[in-house]
């Protein structure tokens, strides 16, 4: 009896202890993508952001998209972090564009002017999506919207940029 007793005990503690880990894997598969974002809403266009300097100036823009590459320190609440960014940045007359290079499909890296048969345009790679000169995406190839853009400030001659924007 003492012994049948014990071994009743034993499977409702095994039973407790499975539903007990699979609810909170199942949980935590849930909340970890809402906790990342809460954390990291840098990664996310329209986060808030300072503006940094890019390390050129100006004068060393033209009319040709040319990529930079920079740091931007990220602050959100208590939570600091550094992050590696890049721009497509050119001149369009008087003003200054800067675009990111994140494909608007899924996310991949576009490059300006990389595929002989799509000259002078934002190629990406991964699917074949492609982009006009000004982040417009090109209609039958997958990405859906424009490329994100910066704001772009000019202190004392020097290029800064600020929170990227998301375009529709
Ligand atoms: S990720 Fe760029 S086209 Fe799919």
């Amino acid at each position: 009896m003492s012994n049948e007793k014990r071994h009743r005990v034993s499977r409702r503690q095994f039973l407790t202890y499975t539903l007990t880990g699979v609810g909170g894997f199942m949980a935590a598969g849930m909340l970890s993508p809402m906790v990342r974002m809460a954390l990291d809403p840098a990664l996310e266009a329209g986060a808030d952001s300072e503006f940094v300097s890019i390390g050129i100036s100006e004068d060393e823009l033209t009319d040709e998209p040319q990529r930079v590459d920079f740091q931007m320190e990220l602050e959100d609440g208590w939570y600091t972090s550094e992050q590696a960014r890049s721009a497509w940045i050119y001149k369009e007359g008087d003003e200054i564009i800067a675009l990111s290079p994140t494909c608007t499909h899924l996310g991949c890296t576009v490059n300006w002017d990389s595929n002989e048969n799509f000259p002078e345009q934002f190629y990406c790679p991964c699917h074949d999506g492609r982009f006009e000169r000004d982040g417009t995406n090109i209609e039958g190839t997958p990405p859906t919207r424009p490329l994100d853009i910066y704001d772009v400030e000019v202190r004392d001659g020097a290029i800064y940029l600020g929170q990227i924007n998301q375009r529709s």
